[in-house]
């Protein structure tokens, strides 16, 4: 008897796996259309792909495995658990995407990053409408070329804090350079007085590469998507733990603006008040507004601080590695800024910023190679690309890896070849095969930010400086945070010119 019910139960529980496994199938079926991709399984559809990640490096590998596999072509489909992802890397398309007013919204897997950043990167709908407002309006406002004194006095400051290294010993360069950039980026967007760099126990940086490296964890481990699950796993822990002092670092900030802008109220006099408005300024009124507790502004400043600094300091480290490498483009760019500079120590001015041809070929060729290798929104209403239906409720990966190394529009797909840009070849790729910062209107309102801060910083190293490097290209891996970046850091040399 207690046999026979022990079979019907397993008889039910086959029946209903089989039921589930065709139902699905169907209904993926249904759904994708003709999209081309690779076969699922039940269940996991194909995040098992995403199985063999084992630390932090792995992210970089298996992001470009994932759009190395996508030898469906320039649109093709994925499935994650339930979740179909569409990959996009096809000019035209992205034409379309780009162009829409539509497809403005961030996927769900931007949640991950919720619990340290909610302002205008990670946020969708009316609330990314009002916080773009802001932004727009301080980076049209604040007229950078009118602080240049901020960033030529950080990159002196990173110079002086670089002859210490000037020893023969190769060293990894990123965390100066990062200090330096969040430095400038604190400066600008919210008037800080303090010198970051100069800071014995930041732990700001490695805090915030930690928090992304386990939201990408989380989003290639779907088991531990629930919030009740995660909370209580390690890696939840320790995520929370470097949220948490990623925030402080946001809370000082806004004290230091308080306690100043209440010096402010009784002198005339003080010096450093900055006229127009910083982004911190008008996220005080927006929290006003709103009633936000200083944590919740904190939230909201910190995305745009760690969008602004990080990408950059990446790509600034990534170009270092490459100058020392290739040292006739180095000589090249060195010749340039001599040119203009001389032997003189003079800060740079705002006419000397478009006389900067190679180095600005440089930087782009820079961004072709480790830009975000992708970015996901979300379909919420019905999207034809390449006449194939795309169902809302959809995420679209945009895989910019994969564009930026198509071999139909870059000569020398995988090599270091700034000659990409010379002004006859822009001319002949069709548009939007090269996007590092988007497009549309939900595209990075950074770009001559960072641009400025490269030109300053990479020209003041290389007026003092020669960089040189053991390793060879052969030899370079990369992982992720939210750009590509070097595994294992950008390990140059220096020495004095
Ligand atoms: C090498 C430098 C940089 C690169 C390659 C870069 C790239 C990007 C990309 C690809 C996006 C779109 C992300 C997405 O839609 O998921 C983006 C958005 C954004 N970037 Fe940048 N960025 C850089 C520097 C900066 C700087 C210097 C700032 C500001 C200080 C900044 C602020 C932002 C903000 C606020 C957004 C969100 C815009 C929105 O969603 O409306 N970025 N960036």
């Amino acid at each position: 008897m207690r046999e026979q019910t022990m079979i019907t139960w397993l008889q039910t529980i086959i029946a209903i796996i089989l039921l589930y496994v065709v139902f699905e199938k169907l209904r993926q079926w249904r759904l994708e259309g003709n999209i081309p991709g690779p076969s699922t399984v039940p269940f996991f559809g194909n995040s098992l792909i995403l199985w063999d990640y084992k630390n932090t490096q792995d992210i970089g590998r298996i992001v470009m495995k994932l759009q190395g596999l996508m030898e469906y072509g320039n649109l093709c489909r994925l499935w994650l658990g339930h979740h179909l992802i569409v990959g996009v890397a096809d000019p035209k398309s992205l034409e379309v995407i780009f162009k829409s007013n539509e497809l403005l919204n961030k996927s769900f897997l931007y949640d991950f990053a919720n619990d340290i950043a909610s302002g205008v990167f990670v946020s969708s709908g009316e609330k990314w409408k009002v916080l773009r407002k802001i932004v727009n309006k301080v980076f049209h406002n604040n007229n950078m070329e009118n602080q240049l004194n901020v960033f030529n006095n950080s990159s002196k400051v990173l110079c002086q804090v670089l002859e210490s290294k000037c020893d023969g010993k190769s060293f990894k360069i990123d965390n100066f350079l990062h200090r330096c950039i969040l430095d400038i980026t604190c400066k600008i967007l919210a008037s800080s007085r303090n010198d970051i760099q100069l800071k014995k126990d930041l732990t700001y940086i490695e805090d915030v590469h930690l928090v992304a490296h386990l939201s990408f964890e989380r989003l290639l481990r779907i088991w531990l998507y629930p919030d009740f699950i995660y909370k209580h796993s390690t890696s939840g822990k320790m995520k929370q733990a470097a949220s948490n002092r990623v925030l402080g670092f946001g809370l000082e900030l806004i004290n230091e603006r308080r306690e100043f802008l209440n010096e402010v109220e009784n002198s005339i006099t003080v010096e450093g008040y900055s006229n127009p408005k910083t982004f911190l300024d008008y996220m005080m009124d927006y929290a006003k507004a709103r009633n936000l507790t200083d944590l919740e502004l904190s939230m909201s400043i910190t995305d745009l601080i760690v969008a602004g600094s990080d990408t950059t300091a990446c790509a600034i480290s990534y170009m270092l590695l490459m100058l020392a490498m290739y040292q006739d483009i180095q000589e090249q760019v060195y010749e340039e800024v001599h040119e203009i500079f001389g032997d003189s120590d003079r800060p740079m001015e705002l006419k000397d910023m478009n006389r900067m041809p190679v180095l600005e070929r440089v930087y782009m060729e820079v961004l072709r190679h480790c830009c975000p290798p992708h970015i996901v929104r979300r379909v919420d209403s019905p999207l034809y690309l390449q006449d194939k239906r795309i169902p809302v409720g959809s995420s679209l990966y945009i895989m910019l890896y994969r564009l930026h190394r198509d071999p139909e529009y870059w000569s020398h797909p995988n090599s270091f070849y700034p000659d990409h840009f010379l002004p006859e070849n822009v001319q002949q790729r069709p548009k939007y095969t090269f996007l590092p910062f988007v497009s549309g209107l939900r595209a990075c309102p950074g770009q001559r930010f960072s641009f400025i801060m490269m030109k300053i910083i990479v020209s003041t190293i290389l007026r003092q400086y020669k960089i040189t490097t053991s390793v060879r290209p052969s030899e370079i891996k990369l992982s992720m945070t939210l750009m590509l970046e070097i595994s294992g850091g950008s390990n140059v040399q220096l020495t004095r010119r």
